[in-house]
Formats: structure tokens, sequence, C-alpha cells
């Protein structure tokens, strides 16, 4: 695909954020480029989250990717919650009246790379130096250097869609920025393993040695995540290490349903909450992880991306039909009202289940009277269940 010169929407990043909008904006007719930094095989290889909101679903639909997530998506309705020896359940469907979709971010990654591709859409894969400039007028103006040959490309609007450490939030002045941030004393060490579930739906473990989670790809393949130290080395953690820490934070029978096998990844991840608003300058947007961090803990991160894309490629549309702006001059006032409502689920689990350094007995008998009271109290339960399922996405 050769290179443009001119677009409507220029598109940076090529993760779920900019190929989602760059496919609804084809289907309403808007044209758009997207620079990738890395290549489409790194992008399609990085295994990241996998609980979709029905909001996300919803949008996978509507941007004509859903077949294969309705075929192979493993629909959940409620998690269970370990702790204190003995194991709970939040019924989902009964309490929030939906479940969520289990499908890696990966697959949604692979889906949305053939849509585009089948569209013939100019995706430039390893774009390097991507700078932006202007955004503050009418005529927005993208460089990036392909295959050594510098290249410029003019658009009405650019979508940061480049994650945490992209380039568009980082070429606003700070002083136009407000930055919120938390990072937690731990890390999240996780591992995909060739092995069956051990339970139909995820467990959440809170345990004295730190946070565990159960969860899944698919009905052969695990996705398993442990709390670690800020500092954790994965060197430090052979799989058996793993799966036996796993069994202890598990326990009772449900570490006795674990079948070992070897790992196929492993990673060390922080855990991070960060807001950066607002998330419009001028004619520059900012979506998904460039504006927003959640702990994963919440399982909120591509939802909530998919939740702005949603908001912007509307905005667009609207502008583009009619002249409209309303979409875009809320754009930043209506994503960051939903963030921040995510932003507080997401340390609320995070809280509510870690183990913090700093805390004394009293803070973690207050955790397992605030467990006990989730898992008995419907109030309480059903709040839980109606941020998990995801709040309305406007
Ligand atoms: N130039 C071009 N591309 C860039 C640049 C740059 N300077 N910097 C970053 N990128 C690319 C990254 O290589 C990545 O492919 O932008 C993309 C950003 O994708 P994500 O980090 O996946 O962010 P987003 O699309 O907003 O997805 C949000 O997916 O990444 C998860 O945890 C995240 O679940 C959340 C959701
Ligand atoms: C995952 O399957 O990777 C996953 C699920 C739930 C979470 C976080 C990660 O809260």
């Amino acid at each position: 695909m050769s290179a443009k010169e001119r677009t409507q929407v220029g598109i940076i990043g090529a993760g779920p954020s900019g190929l989602m909008l760059s496919q609804l904006l084809a289907r309403h007719g808007i044209d758009s480029i997207v620079l990738e930094r890395q290549s489409r095989a790194y992008v399609e290889a990085r295994i990241r989250a996998g609980v979709l909101e029905q909001g996300t679903v919803d949008l996978l639909e509507e941007a004509g990717v859903a077949d294969r997530l309705h075929r192979e998506g493993l629909v959940h309705d409620g998690i269970e919650i370990s702790f204190a020896g003995g194991m709970h359940r939040i019924d989902f469907r009964e309490l929030a009246g939906a479940g969520v979709t289990v499908y890696g971010q990966t697959e949604i990654q692979k889906d949305l790379n053939d849509a585009r591709v089948a569209d013939g859409a100019c995706i430039v894969w390893e774009a390097e130096d991507v700078s932006i400039e202007n955004f503050h007028g009418a005529q927005p103006l993208i460089r990036y250097r392909s295959e050594g040959v510098e290249r410029k490309v003019s658009c009405d609007f650019i979508a940061g869609c480049d994650g945490f450490h992209g380039v568009c939030r980082a070429s606003i002045s700070p002083a136009n920025l407000d930055i919120h941030e938390r990072v937690y004393p731990f890390t999240w060490l996780g591992m995909l393993a060739e092995t069956p579930p051990i339970s139909e739906e995820l467990i959440y473990a809170h345990h004295e040695r730190g946070f565990a989670l159960f969860s899944m790809r698919s009905p052969t393949l695990s996705r398993l995540y442990i709390q670690c130290d800020a500092d954790e080395k994965l060197e430090n953690w052979p799989d058996q290490r793993i799966w036996d820490e796993l069994r202890l934070r598990l326990g009772g029978e449900a570490a006795e349903r674990i079948q070992e096998s070897p790992s196929i990844e492993k990673v060390v991840a922080p855990l991070r909450s960060f807001v950066a608003g607002p998330m419009r300058h001028g004619q520059l947007f900012l979506v998904g992880d460039a504006a927003h961090i959640v702990p994963p803990t919440g399982a909120k991160g591509l939802n909530l991306a998919a939740a702005d894309v949603r908001l912007l490629y509307r905005a667009l549309v609207d502008f583009y039909a009619s002249g409209d702006k309303f979409g875009i001059e809320s754009y930043s006032e209506r994503a960051l009202r939903r963030v921040w409502k995510a932003q507080r689920f997401s340390w609320w689990m995070t809280t509510l289940l870690h183990r913090f350094p700093e805390h004394s007995s009293y803070d973690q008998s207050i955790q397992l009277a605030e467990l006990d009271y989730v898992t008995s109290s419907k109030a309480a339960a059903t709040s839980l269940a109606e941020n998990y399922i995801g709040l309305p996405f406007d």
C-alpha cells in the first residue's frame, strides 16, 4: 500500500484502539492512515488481557469483526473469589443482568488486522520517528520515516492511539496536561500454559502470601497470575515455583485440580493507575492507554479503550456528516467521566485483593471483612458485578 500524503484522520498506533478506530471510520466512509512503530508480527504476538464487556463486544460487532469472537469466545456469567480458605461466587447475570466474554486481546488484534487488510487499509508498520505538529491549528501534520524514506501526511484530526509510552501525549505541553497517578508496590507475574482451566470461571484469590488469578484463553489454554515484589526478576521464577505458589495461594480443591504444564510465555508487569486529561487538545485526541492506565485487576484496560473509540468515532462521523461539533467538543469530558469510574473500580479491586507491604494486621482484617461483606451482601456483590460487566458506554 503506497503511503498517502493527505487523509482525514491520522491514527498513531495499531493496537486495539488504533485499529478499531480506523475500522469503524472506514465503515462510515472516513479515510485514515495508521502509523505503527512495531511490525505486524510483533503487535500480534503481544499477550494482554482477555475479558470483554458487552459494550466492547457490541462495538466489535459494529466494526464487523465479531464473527470469530462469537464462535470462540467463552461467555462467563460470574467469577469466583477465594479468601480465608473458602471459594465464593459472584453471579453477574443474576445480580447485574449480563456476563462477560473471555477472548484474548491477541485474537482481537488479529481479527482487526485481517479486516483492515481485506479492506485495503493504509497501515504503515515499522514507522520510525513519528512526530506530530500543528495539532492546535486547522491542518495537523504527521512526519515519519518508512523504509528509510522521510514522509509526511497532513490530516484534519490526529488520534493518539499510541499507548502509555507513545509520542502523542508526550507532544502536548506539560502545562496543558493534568496527570494523576498511583504506582502500586508490587508486580504481576503472568504465565500462559497449555493446560485446561481448573474452573469454568475466573478465580481471583486473596491470600496472605499475595494475590493470585486463574484465568483462561480457551478450554485448553490457561492464563495465570501471581502477585510478586516490585523489583521481581523473571529468572527467579522457573515454572515449577509458579505452579507451587499458585497452588498455595488458591488452596483447597482448586489447587488439587491444577495440571501442571510447561509455560508458553511468562512476563512480569508493574501495576499502575494513571490518567492524563484533558483527552482532546485542539485537533488531537488521546485514546485508550495513551490517556489512561488501570491495574489489570478489574480487567478494564481494553474495555476503556473501546469506550473511548466509540465516543470518538461517532463524534467524527457526526462532524463529517453535518459539521456537528458536539461530539468532538464533549469527547474529553464524556470519556473521562467513564474513565474515572473504571479507575475507581480497578483501584478498589486491586486494594481489596492484594497484600500491601505497609499493611498492618488491622488493614489485613479490614480486607477480610470487606471480602466477607462483598460475597455475602447482595448490595455489595451487585456493585462489584455491575462494575465488572461494565458501566454503560455513554
Ligand atoms: N509511533 C508509532 N506507534 C507507536 C508509538 C510511536 N511513537 N509509540 C507506541 N506506538 C504503538 C505501540 O507499538 C502499540 O502497538 O502504539 C500502540 C499502542 O497500543 P496499546 O499499547 O495496545 O494501546 P491501546 O491500543 O490503547 O490498547 C489499550 O490494550 O494495550 C492494551 O493494556 C492495554 O488493554 C489495554 C488496551
Ligand atoms: C487475563 O485473562 O489475562 C486477565 C483476566 C482478568 C483480569 C486480568 C487479566 O482481571
